[in-house]
């Protein structure tokens, strides 16, 4: 096998603001990954529309998790960020892998038959090939490495699946086997009125969620409202396998800390929720408000928004193309 240059790409959906979740789960990693790696971070914009969006919504939710990435500190100097529609070869790669791609491979996919549900028959086309459109994404720049939470596992294993089946097909080495980069320490940040349920953007209670636009007071009263327990705090995480929002709380604020659990348990074990949410929530506000800062200067400033955008596009464009240039001339295209 020959070595691939390693290279991360990863993707987020411009679905709604970005929360806590997506931050402490995800883009945290992806500031810390730009370390070690050459990074390429994609606002997946062409993924949305396999559901239905609403086009002023998008557009504006588009620039927010751009804005977001760079708030975050993704260094969009040295690494690359852009939006997915920008870069034609998405859509070019991803037909490729539909004709590569079998159609028993998708209906095994777990999203799809559990967003599709009963309505199979009434679902858009792009539901169903969303894997593959996934696929083209990493591996339009020979991306070895792809830091995904548990939900994306499935798709990274299907572009597994593509790579190895285009170069067994053409009888060529192109395509690496990208592999999931498990987040090292990334937090699987749960709702916070229901400690079973992951924080997410479509859950109806705003106080369920902490988003990174919020104002310093509203993170307050949200962590001073969050479900949690009478009890005094225990020494050993065992003790909340059955009180999962105390547990989230612990491990939200353990990751703020940039500490294990164990350490915030020592610091915290005899004492009150109520302290611990009070530093939870000055925690948080230390992270966020720069964050909300910086997010709402760069909305405010298209052009230097617009600016990185292009720059991030023409770079993206510079490794695609040449990629789509061999795949059309290993299948015969030219
Ligand atoms: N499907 C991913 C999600 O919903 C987003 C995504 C699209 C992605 N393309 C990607 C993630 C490529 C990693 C690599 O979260």
């Amino acid at each position: 096998m020959t070595k691939f240059q390693e290279r991360v790409f990863s993707g987020v959906q411009p679905t709604g603001t970005l929360h806590l979740g997506n931050y402490l789960g995800a883009i945290k990693n992806f500031v810390e990954l730009q370390n070690k790696y050459n990074c390429i971070y994609c606002v997946v914009d062409q993924h949305a529309i396999t559901v239905e969006q609403n086009p002023v919504e998008l557009r504006s939710n588009i620039l927010e998790v751009l804005a977001s990435f760079i708030a975050a500190g993704v260094d969009y100097k040295k690494q690359i960020i852009f939006q997915q529609s920008s870069v034609a070869a998405h859509s070019q790669l991803a037909w490729v892998f539909n004709c590569v791609s079998r159609i028993g491979w998708l209906n095994r996919m777990t999203q799809f038959k559990d967003k599709a549900g009963k309505n199979r028959e009434n679902v858009s086309v792009g539901l169903m090939v969303y894997p593959n459109l996934m696929a083209a994404d990493i591996l339009a720049y020979l991306a070895t490495h792809v830091p995904v939470g548990d939900d994306q596992k499935q798709h990274l294993e299907l572009s597994r699946d593509i790579a190895q089946k285009f170069n067994n097909d053409f009888g060529v080495n192109y395509f690496p086997q990208p592999e999931p980069l498990i987040y090292g320490n990334a937090t699987r940040v749960m709702s916070l009125r229901d400690g079973t349920k992951k924080m997410s953007k479509s859950d109806p209670s705003d106080f369920s969620r902490i988003l990174l636009t919020d104002e310093d007071e509203s993170i307050a009263s949200k962590i001073k409202k969050a479900k949690s327990d009478s009890e005094l705090i225990p020494e050993s995480s065992k003790d909340l396998q059955d009180k999962p929002e105390c547990l989230n709380l612990i491990n939200i604020l353990s990751a703020c800390l940039n500490q294990s659990v164990d350490k915030t348990l020592q610091n915290y074990s005899g004492k009150e929720y109520s302290l611990l949410k009070k530093d939870l929530a000055e925690s948080l506000i230390q992270i966020i408000k720069p964050m909300r800062t910086e997010i709402k200067n760069l909305l405010n400033n298209k052009d230097e928004l617009d600016a990185i955008l292009k720059d991030g596009t023409q770079k993206a464009t510079n490794i695609a193309n040449p990629i789509i240039e061999d795949v059309y001339k290993i299948v015969g295209f030219k």
